[in-house]
C-alpha cells in the first residue's frame, strides 16, 4: 500500500475525503480541487474507538462509518492518516535505488538502516533532493537521503478490514506526522519556503515536533505527553474522576492553570531539547513555532510553551488556503476546530 509523503502524488484527483485516525477523535475533511484552487466542503469529528481500548477492525469500521456519515460522501475512496505512535517517520541514508527496492531492503533489514528492529512493517520511501552544493555522483553504491515511513503490517490489515466494514476504500495511507507539514506548505507558503520553523502538534497521548528549514523537513520527534496526561494530572491533583477533570480543563481552565503548566513542563523540555539539537547541528535558529492539535485551543497552554521555548509560538489555521463551502453551523465553528483538522487536511493534500 502506498504511503505517499509530502508532495508525492501517484495520481491527480479532484476531490478526496481524508480521515485522521487520532487516538482521541477521528477527524474527517472533504476537500475539492479545481483549477489549482482547493475548497473545504465538509468536516466532521467523532470520538475515537482508541479511547476505549485497542483498535479492532469492527471498532475501527464503526467509528469510520460514524465520522463519514455526516460528510455526505461523494465517493468511496478515502485517505487515512495514522497516529504518531503507530506510523513512524524517519530520515535514513539508503543506496540510490528505485523506491520499490528500498522498501524491500527495509523489509528485510530495517535495523541496519533505521537502527530499530521493525519486523512485520510495511514501508514507503520518499527520496529527498540533495542539499544545495552537495556533489551528486552516480556511481555504484551511491547513497541518498530518504524519508522513510513505516506501519505495522497488522495495523494495515486491520485498517483494510475496518474500512471494508465501513464501505470505503483506503486509497492512500499516510503517517499522520506528514499531515502538518503538507498543510503548512499550503497554508503558509512563504514561511515554508523561506523560514526555519517548528510545527508542534499537541495530541492526546503523544505530541510531535517537526522542524522545517526552508522547505526541508529536518527533524521529527514524538514525545509521549498530550492532553490525556493533563486531564489525568488534574484528576489526580484534585482527587476527582477523569470526566470531571476534563470538564474543568475545558470549561474552567483558570482554576487548574498551575497544575496544567507543571504537567506541561516535561513536554516543553523535550521540545526545547529537539530545537537545541537542531540549532546546534545546523547552526541556524528556529524563528517561530506553529502549534496545532486539541490543546492548542488553549491560549495559556500555547503561552506557556512559548515562555519555556523562548521562541514565538502561535496557533495556526491549516484551512487558511482553502475556500470555505461549508454548512453555516460548521463555518461558524471552524475557527475553533481548525487546529484539530491539521493532520486530516495534510493527508487530503497528500492524496490530491
Ligand atoms: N480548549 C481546549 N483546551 C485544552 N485542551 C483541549 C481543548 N480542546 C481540546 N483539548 C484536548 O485535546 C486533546 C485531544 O486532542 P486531539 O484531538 O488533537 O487528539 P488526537 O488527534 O485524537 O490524538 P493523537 O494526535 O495523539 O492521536 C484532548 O485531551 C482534549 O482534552
Ligand atoms: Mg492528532
Amino acid at each position: 500500500m502506498a504511503l505517499p509523503f509530502l508532495g508525492t502524488r501517484t495520481r491527480s484527483r479532484d476531490q478526496i475525503t481524508a480521515v485522521d485516525l487520532g487516538t482521541h477523535t477521528f477527524k474527517a475533511v472533504h476537500i475539492q480541487q479545481k483549477g489549482g484552487k482547493f475548497s473545504l466542503t465538509n468536516y466532521a469529528i467523532q470520538d475515537s474507538p482508541g479511547l476505549n481500548g485497542p483498535l479492532t477492525p469492527q471498532s475501527l469500521g464503526d467509528a469510520l462509518a460514524k465520522v463519514l456519515q455526516p460528510m455526505g460522501a461523494r465517493s468511496k475512496q478515502v485517505a487515512l492518516a495514522l497516529g504518531s505512535s503507530e506510523a513512524i517517520l524517519r530520515h535514513a541514508e539508503l543506496p540510490l535505488v528505485a523506491p520499490s527496492d528500498m522498501r524491500t531492503m527495509l523489509k528485510y533489514n530495517a535495523k541496519n538502516y533505521l537502527q530499530q528492529d521493525l519486523s512485520d512493517h510495511v514501508f514507503d520511501c520518499h527520496i529527498l533532493p540533495p542539499r544545495p552544493g552537495a556533489k551528486l555522483e552516480l556511481k555504484p553504491g551511491q547513497k541518498c537521503r530518504v524519508l522513510v515511513g513505516g506501519v505495522p503490517t497488522r495495523l494495515i490489515d486491520d485498517i483494510l478490514a475496518g474500512a471494508k466494514l465501513a464501505g470505503v476504500i483506503p486509497e492512500v495511507v499516510v503517517p499522520g506526522l506528514v499531515g502538518p507539514v503538507n498543510a503548512f506548505e499550503s497554508a503558509q507558503p512563504e514561511r515554508f519556503a523561506e523560514s526555519t520553523v517548528a510545527l508542534v502538534d499537541i495530541g492526546f497521548r503523544n505530541s510531535s515536533i517537526t522542524i522545517l528549514n526552508k522547505g526541508e523537513l529536518m527533524l521529527t520527534r514524538v514525545v509521549g505527553i498530550g492532553g490525556d496526561r493533563l486531564t489525568s494530572g488534574v484528576a489526580e491533583t484534585l482527587g476527582i474522576g477523569y470526566a470531571e477533570a476534563e470538564g474543568i480543563k475545558l470549561g474552567l481552565p483558570q482554576e487548574v492553570e498551575s497544575t496544567i503548566v507543571s504537567l506541561l513542563s516535561p513536554l516543553a523540555r523535550e521540545l526545547r531539547a529537539s530545537i537545541d539539537y537542531f540549532e546546534h547541528q545546523q547552526d541556524c535558529p528556529v524563528n517561530e513555532v506553529f502549534v496545532s492539535g486539541g490543546s492548542s485551543n488553549s491560549e495559556y497552554i500555547v503561552q506557556f510553551v512559548q515562555t519555556e521555548l523562548v521562541v514565538p509560538c502561535v496557533t495556526w489555521n491549516p484551512a487558511a488556503f482553502l475556500t470555505l463551502n461549508l454548512p453555516a453551523q460548521k463555518l461558524s465553528e471552524l475557527e475553533q476546530t481548525a487546529p484539530r483538522l491539521t493532520t486530516a487536511i495534510g493527508a487530503a493534500l497528500a492524496a490530491l
